[in-house]
This record gives structure tokens, C-alpha cells and sequence, in this order.
């Protein structure tokens, strides 16, 4: 997977995120992309068409109207020749005229003129990102194969508010063109995918909490591969050490109940694949301060509440994905404990592993799994995470696609 030789369309619109836009040319570049750049209005307010045009080592366009530009190769053309065409960072404004087809300046108009794949860096306000209207923007353009990296949840440059908004990391821009371009089979593409991974942490006090020793490297593994096979993925994701995987876009939550509001603002999606160790429990009435030790030496007792079952929910819900898959980490009567599961909380797939002290699993590089559903169960030999997370990907692939989207002969 390379974008070196590829030809990068990049449209730059006006928020304050377009100083990002300057790395991603170089990390484009860098990695052998001829990168074209195109510039708003707003963007220009931003960032200087001199400074994107030098990094770019081209001209920028800017104005559907100029003489000048559509002599040299005319807004048709722009919009053909790449691979890709990346808007980053794609302004509420901008994904609204493409939902609606406007075409009311150079960028607009080359969206709606280009038959090249189109990869969306959206950046906004967290309020705009979660408005309805956005929100319906952003069903359109993924119905119409429009393809999103982001944005990520975090602080905002200009107001500090906190949510999701920020316009995904260069770096993390470059990986999903990477995936874009890279010529493998996508029996995936168009399709979404909720993973959960990590372990949840849940809060005693502001300094302490009930975690779990889940690592997140099969959930981790199980949305790379997903994106691997073409899949739009969005990993919810506990707190874990290890790194975010390449193509996928990363949800950060703490607790359970966030990472059950972090997956239903994913929905309505096609596969979802619940590998998180979800707490049970969390503690009913978390400290606002530090608890201190008693002078008498009895501990506190921490009264615990039952945590959402993320997957039943999931399992159940109005918007259910076609494919529902959970996980049981067992110690004991994995087969019975994973069958009881895939009832109760309505997957089709369970995948069972023993995960005792002995195995060494949880945490570790390799996973020894079954699979049940209810046509039977399928032990699959121990192997590495990531080969575990690629059969899955690839039954995933088989089950998503037939019977109706295979071909008729
Ligand atoms: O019931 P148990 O925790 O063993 O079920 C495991 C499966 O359910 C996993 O897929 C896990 O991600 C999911 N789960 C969940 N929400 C919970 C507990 C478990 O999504 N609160």
C-alpha cells in the first residue's frame, strides 16, 4: 500500500484546521504523491495560496472562473486527472453543497464533475459536527460512496470546546489514501463497521478506577483488517497503550456508558464487531474527591451498578446491523458459556476463547478461538491476533456479501 505515483487532488476549505493541510502536502510528498492543490475562499483566509503552493511544488487553483486556469486544464480536467481527491479540511458548508450538489465555486463544482474516489477530512465545531442537518449531510455522502477519515474528539484550536470535530491527523489522512489507493480486492467497500476494543475504565474517584487487563490488540487488529478488505471503520476504543491502527477512524471513550453512546452515534452501520472487555460494573456513586483512609482502618465499601451490555443493545436495536458479532472471554465451559451468548444477546457470531491465567491470551500476541453461531461451532487453530482478526475479516467479507450483493451469473 503506497501513494507514491499517485496524483492527489487536494481541496483545502476554510477552517482553521487548513494549517494541517500544509503537513499532509508534505507527508504526501514525501512518500511520492504529485499533490494538486485547490483553496477556497476560506481556506485563502487561512493559509496562503503561496505557502500550499510551494509546498505542493504546483499551482493552486482557486476560481472556477479563471481564464488563465481553465486554459491550462479546466475544471473538468482537474477533477479526472488523480487517483484520489482528498477535502481536507472539509468545512459543515462544503460537505453540505456536496450532499446537495452545488457547484458554486471551484471546489464544489470539481466534487460534483469528479468520478475519482473522494476521501472527506471533516473539521468543524463539535455543535455543527453533531447537528442534524450535518448529521443527514453526512448519510448522503456516505449513501453516495463518499469515503470519511475522522474527525477526531479532542480540544478545538479556536474555541477549546471538547467533542468530535478535529480534522483527522496528517499522518492518519495519509493511511486511509494509502488504503484508498492500494489495488487489493475490497469485498468490503461501501460497508460499515462498528468495533469496540480495549478495556473500559471506570472511576472510583478522581484518581482511581476499575479496569481490566484487555490490551485491545484483537479489536485493534479486527478494525485494520476490516478497513484492510475496503470496510469504513470506526474504532471505539477504551483506554489502551497501544497505537491506533492504520484506516480506521479512532473514538477514545473511558467508560462503559460513553462507549455505548460512542457506538449508537455510529449507527445505522452494516457489521458490527463488540471486542471491548466492557466492564460489568461500574461504581454507583463516583467520588468527586480523593476518598481518604479512615483513622479507624475500615476500608470504604464501593457499591457497584450494572454497567449497559453494549452488545445486547447493539443485538437488539431498531437500527441492527446485518452482522452482529461478540465476543466471550471464558475461564471455564467456553462452548456452552459462548452459545448461551449468542442468544441472549442476539449476535450471530460469538467468538469464544478460553482465557485463564495459563494462556496467557489476555494481553498477549495470540489467540486461540472458536466460532459459534447457530449453524455450529469452528475451532480455529491458535494463531497471532492479526491472522485471527484476518479470518474474521475475511468470514465477515463472505456472510456481508451474499447472497444479495453477489452477482447474478
Ligand atoms: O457477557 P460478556 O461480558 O462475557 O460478553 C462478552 C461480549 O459482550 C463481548 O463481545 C463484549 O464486547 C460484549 N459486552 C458489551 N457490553 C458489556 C459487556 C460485554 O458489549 N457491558
Amino acid at each position: 500500500m503506497s501513494v507514491a505515483g499517485k496524483r492527489i487532488l487536494l481541496i483545502i476549505s476554510g477552517g482553521i484546521a487548513a494549517y494541517k493541510s500544509l503537513d499532509l502536502i508534505r507527508r504526501l510528498r514525501e512518500r511520492g504523491a504529485a499533490v494538486r492543490p485547490v483553496m477556497t475562499a476560506g481556506a485563502q483566509q487561512f493559509v496562503t495560496p503561496l505557502a500550499v503552493g510551494a509546498l505542493a511544488a504546483d499551482r493552486v487553483y482557486t476560481d472556477v472562473f479563471s481564464r488563465e486556469d481553465e486554459q491550462d486544464v479546466g475544471h473538468i480536467r482537474l477533477a479526472r486527472e488523480c487517483d484520489l481527491v482528498i477535502v481536507a479540511p472539509a468545512t459543515a458548508d462544503l460537505m453540505a453543497k456536496m450532499a446537495n450538489g452545488l457547484a458554486d465555486d471551484l471546489a464544489s463544482t470539481i466534487l460534483l464533475a469528479t468520478d475519482r474516489p473522494v476521501l472527506v477530512a471533516p473539521a468543524m465545531n463539535p455543535k455543527m459536527w453533531a447537528h442534524p442537518a450535518t448529521r443527514r449531510n453526512v448519510e448522503t455522502l456516505r449513501a453516495d460512496h463518499i469515503r470519511f477519515i475522522g474527525p477526531n474528539s479532542g480540544e478545538m484550536a479556536e474555541s477549546g470546546e471538547a467533542g468530535a470535530g478535529r480534522m483527522a491527523e496528517p499522518l492518519e489522512i495519509v493511511a486511509r489514501a494509502e488504503t484508498l489507493l492500494d489495488d487489493q480486492p475490497k469485498p468490503l467497500a461501501g460497508r460499515k463497521a462498528i468495533v469496540t476494543s480495549g478495556p473500559t475504565h471506570e472511576p472510583i474517584d478522581p484518581v482511581r478506577y476499575i479496569a481490566n487487563r484487555s490490551s485491545g490488540r484483537q479489536g485493534h487488529a479486527i478494525a485494520a483488517a476490516l478497513a484492510k478488505l475496503g470496510a469504513d471503520v470506526a474504532l471505539v476504543t477504551g483506554p489502551v497503550t497501544i497505537p491506533d491502527p492504520e484506516g480506521v477512524t479512532v473514538v477514545r471513550v473511558e467508560r462503559a456508558e460513553e462507549m455505548l453512546n460512542a457506538v449508537l452515534a455510529e449507527l445505522p452501520a452494516d457489521i458490527a464487531v463488540m471486542v471491548a472487555a466492557v466492564a460489568d460494573w461500574r461504581v454507583a456513586s463516583e467520588a468527586s474527591e480523593k476518598v481518604k483512609k479512615q483513622a479507624d482502618g475500615v476500608p470504604p465499601a464501593l457499591q457497584l451498578a450494572e454497567n449497559p451490555d453494549i452488545l445486547k443493545t447493539i443485538g437488539h436495536h431498531a437500527l441492527r446491523p446485518k452482522l452482529v458479532i461478540g465476543f466471550a472471554a471464558e475461564t471455564q465451559n467456553v462452548e456452552e458459556n459462548g452459545r448461551a451468548k449468542l442468544q441472549r444477546k442476539g449476535a450471530d457470531f460469538i467468538v469464544a476463547n478460553d482465557v485463564s491465567p495459563a494462556t496467557g491470551i489476555m494481553g498477549g500476541p495470540r489467540n486461540s478461538v472458536r466460532i459459534i453461531s447457530a449453524g455450529g461451532t469452528e475451532q480455529w487453530p491458535e494463531l497471532a491476533k492479526e491472522e485471527v482478526a484476518e479470518r474474521l475479516a475475511a468470514l465477515i467479507a463472505e456472510r456481508t456479501t451474499e447472497p444479495a450483493a453477489r452477482k447474478p451469473r
